[in-house]
């Protein structure tokens, strides 16, 4: 405020400090040239009256001391021996004047003129001639006092107009500040209630349209942090039941085991075996819950080279087969081309091996398992296809949810933590890519995934 009341100010006073400059100027250059017009005609009657050597020359005398009058000022007359013959004042005749103007009058034949700021006077010089020789000189010097005052005026007017111009400008200023500030400082009440917790819906300041999408954007980020903290809240509950299901069991089997007495070691074992078993599963599900974190981190670090993408996938089959034998359940690999994919190899394998696991696992006794892998220019597709137990319409779009696990795997007792779906579709996003699933239940499944072949930052 007070900068722009200075900005304000400043001009003003330049501004009223160069008018009344430049009508000192103009009128003190009016006052010499009218002065000099009158000299003229003056010197035309020293001439007429030959004055020099008629220094009573009542004529000439009587315009003297009118000019003097006129002008509020002073006119002498030097003669060649530098002697003031005539003094309107009266003071010093008969001296001898050797001034500077009065010299370079004499020496040059031209008049001079000198404008005396400070002491507010012009004092001009005029060569009296007699046939082109100059004999005498007018000097005469003129009080420009009301000029002086005449500017002093007009500086102090404007220095009024810009006291009450800038006192006007303040008062405007903060009436206007205060008009302007309000919507922002209501937005500001508002973002306050919400963040000490008064309001739990979305800031509403509907007045003004200022402000408007301020709170637009506000409630967007308001909308996201609550939809982030209720997914924190599911998946922290989520995660403590998970682990004390696994935590329960082998609780009630450590009862059983110690509420008897004489327990053979048979039943010892078995109840321990089921304990190892429960505390593989945990092991499990806390090895997916760090995955997972992991990849959630925002700046995920990703170890992106040159990987064969049909080598990954072999290795999985591998791994996955003694398991798949068991069930009879064949797994098939088709390599339509090599592809050779700019990714994260140790990810890929973890989104990969997910999916061809969960079609073994999610299979029936004797099915199959056919793994197609092909590319074009610019992606790379891995087709996962099953004869197993199928999804139902309604439980797709929540199988990638974390901890999402299907009715049937809960009923048929099949082993899982319902993580795998999460992991691998955040492998699949971290690397630009999609996942899309057919599936009808008791007819199989299809998993489609597409990634880029190079890496687009
Ligand atoms: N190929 C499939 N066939 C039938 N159902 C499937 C198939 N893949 C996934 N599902 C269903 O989706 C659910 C979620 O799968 P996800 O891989 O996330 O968890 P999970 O296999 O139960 O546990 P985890 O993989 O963490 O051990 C499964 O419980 C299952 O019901
Ligand atoms: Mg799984």
């Amino acid at each position: 405020m007070v900068i722009l009341i200075l900005i304000g100010i400043v001009p003003c006073i330049i501004a009223t400090n160069v008018v009344s400059r430049s009508y000192k100027n103009r009128a003190v250059s009016l006052r010499e040239s009218s002065v000099k017009n009158q000299c003229d005609i003056l010197r035309a009657h020293l001439d007429s009256e030959d004055y020099l050597n008629n220094l009573d020359s009542r004529v000439v005398n009587s315009e003297l001391a009118l000019l003097s009058n006129v002008y509020n000022g002073r006119i002498a007359i030097i003669d060649e021996d530098f002697k003031v013959v005539t003094d309107t004042y009266d003071v010093d005749i008969g001296k001898t004047s050797v001034s500077k103007e009065v010299v370079s009058c004499f020496e040059s034949g031209k008049g001079t003129s000198q404008y005396d700021d400070r002491n507010d006077y012009i004092i001009m010089t005029f060569p009296i001639e007699v046939k082109s020789r100059v004999t005498g000189v007018l000097l005469i010097s003129v009080s420009t006092n009301e000029i002086a005052q005449n500017a002093r005026l007009l500086e102090n007017r404007g220095l009024t107009v810009t006291v009450i111009a800038s006192f006007v400008m303040l008062i405007l200023g903060y009436i206007l500040a205060g008009i302007l500030v309000r919507p922002f400082m209501r937005v500001t009440h508002a973002i306050e209630d919400v963040t000490d917790g008064y309001q739990d819906e979305a800031i509403s300041v509907p007045d003004y349209t200022e402000t408007l999408q301020i709170t637009t954007a506000f409630n967007q980020m308001l909308s996201r942090v609550r939809a982030m903290d209720s997914s924190r809240q599911d998946f922290v509950s989520n995660v403590s039941h998970e682990l004390k299901t696994p935590l329960t069991s082998m609780k009630v089997l450590a009862d059983s085991l110690n509420g008897q007495e004489n327990v053979p070691v048979e039943l010892y074992k078995e109840f321990m075996q089921d304990i190892t078993q429960e505390i593989d599963r945990m092991n499990l599900m806390i090895q997916d819950l760090l995955t997972m974190v992991r990849l959630d981190k925002k700046a995920a670090v990703l170890n992106i080279e040159k990987t064969d993408v049909a080598w990954i996938i072999e290795a999985i089959i591998k791994r996955l087969r003694p398991i798949a034998d068991k069930r009879g359940i064949k797994i098939s690999f088709e390599k339509v081309v090599s592809v050779v994919a700019e990714v994260d190899a140790s990810k890929l394998e973890l989104a990969l091996s997910n999916l061809i696991e969960n079609a073994v696992k999610y299979n029936v006794d004797d099915g199959w398992v056919r793994v197609n892998l092909d590319a074009d220019r610019k992606y790379f597709y891995v087709v996962i296809s099953d004869s197993g137990v199928g999804i139902p319409e309604e439980e797709q779009e929540h199988i990638y949810e974390r901890f999402y696990r299907g009715d049937k795997s809960h009923s048929t007792e099949i082993e899982g933590t319902g993580l795998g779906l999460a992991i691998t579709k955040s492998v699949i996003v971290l690397l630009r890519g999609v996942i899309k699933v057919n599936s009808r239940p008791g007819e199989g499944s299809t998993f489609q995934v597409r990634i880029p072949l190079v890496r687009q930052t």
